[in-house]
C-alpha cells in the first residue's frame, strides 16, 4: 500500500520513539549514566526547559496547557507542579507510559499527586483538539521536513488562545554544513532523520495567521541546537 510522505514520516518515529529512541531518550532525559555525547545533549535541552519555565509565570494556576510531543514529561512534571492543568500527548506509547509513571509519584506543593492534573494521550500533536492558554512543543519539529512542520505550526496556533511556544533546530549556514558532514547527530543510525528550519520561515508561517515572536532564544552545545520561539497572539489584528 502507498502512503503519504507525511505518513510516513509519522511512522518511522512513533516506531523510533517506541523502540530504539525511547530507551536512548529516557536516558538523556533521566539522570542516570550517559556517554559524553549525550550527556552534552542534556544539558543543552535542559537549558531549553529551564528557558521555557523561565518564560512562564511562577504560579500556573488556573492555565491550562498542552504539551505536545512531551517525551517523558521533563516540561509537563515542571508544569504540572506550578499548578497548571496540563494536557500531555505524545505519539509514543513508551513515552507516555514514563511521563505518566513520572507523574503518579511526584506531587504539586498542596500535595497531590501530579497525574490528578495532567491528562495523557497517545496522539499525533496534528490531532489535539480543544483551546489552551498555551501551546507547548519542543524538540520535536526537528523530526519533519519544513512543510510538514509548518503545518503542524498552523494546527497548534489554531489550539492557542495567547501563547505559542516551539523549538526547531535552525537552519542556518553553519548547521547545514555540519549536518552534511555528518556530525550534527553522533551515530546516525541511533537516530530518526534530522531536519533544520529557518527561523525566518517558522515565524513567517505564524505571522501569516495573526502571531507574532514575542521573544527567541538559542541553545547551542556541541551536540544540541535550538532556537525556541515564543510567540503571542496579536489580539489587534
Ligand atoms: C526529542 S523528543 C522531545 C520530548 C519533549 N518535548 C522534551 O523536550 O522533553 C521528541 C518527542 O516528540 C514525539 N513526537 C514526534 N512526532 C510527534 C507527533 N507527530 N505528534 C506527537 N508527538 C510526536 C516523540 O515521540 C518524542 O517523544
Amino acid at each position: 500500500m502507498k502512503t503519504t510522505p507525511s505518513l510516513d514520516e509519522k511512522r518511522i518515529v512513533k516506531e523510533y520513539f517506541n523502540g530504539t529512541g525511547f530507551n536512548r531518550w529516557r536516558n538523556i532525559y533521566g539522570t542516570g549514566e550517559v556517554n559524553q555525547v549525550q550527556a552534552d545533549i542534556r544539558l543543552g535541552h535542559q537549558q531549553t526547559i529551564t528557558t521555557v519555565l523561565d518564560w512562564l509565570p511562577a504560579d500556573l494556576r488556573g492555565f491550562t496547557i498542552a504539551d505536545v510531543g512531551c517525551g517523558t514529561g521533563s516540561l509537563t512534571i515542571p508544569l504540572a507542579q506550578r499548578g497548571a492543568r496540563v494536557r500531555a500527548t505524545d505519539i509514543s506509547l513508551k513515552m507516555i507510559q514514563e511521563a505518566q509513571n513520572q507523574a503518579r509519584i511526584q506531587r504539586n506543593p498542596q500535595g497531590q499527586f501530579l497525574d490528578q492534573s495532567i491528562e495523557f494521550g497517545v496522539s499525533d500533536l496534528e490531532e489535539l483538539q480543544g483551546t489552551y492558554h498555551t501551546v507547548i512543543c519542543l524538540d520535536v519539529l526537528i523530526h519533519y521536513p519544513t512543510p510538514q512542520a509548518q503545518r503542524m505550526l498552523r494546527h497548534l496556533a489554531g489550539r492557542a488562545s495567547d501563547r505559542l511556544i516551539f523549538s526547531f533546530a535552525p537552519q542556518t549556514f553553519f548547521y547545514s554544513t555540519l549536518k552534511k558532514i555528518g556530525s550534527f547527530f553522533p551515530g546516525a543510525s541511533k537516530a530518526t532523520r534530522a531536519y533544520l528550519h529557518a527561523e525566518r520561515t517558522m515565524t513567517e508561517t505564524l505571522t501569516r495567521l495573526g502571531w507574532y515572536p514575542h521573544q527567541r532564544t538559542q541553545i547551542s552545545s556541541r551536540f544540541y541546537f535550538a532556537c525556541l520561539l515564543d510567540c503571542r497572539r496579536n489580539f489587534g489584528n
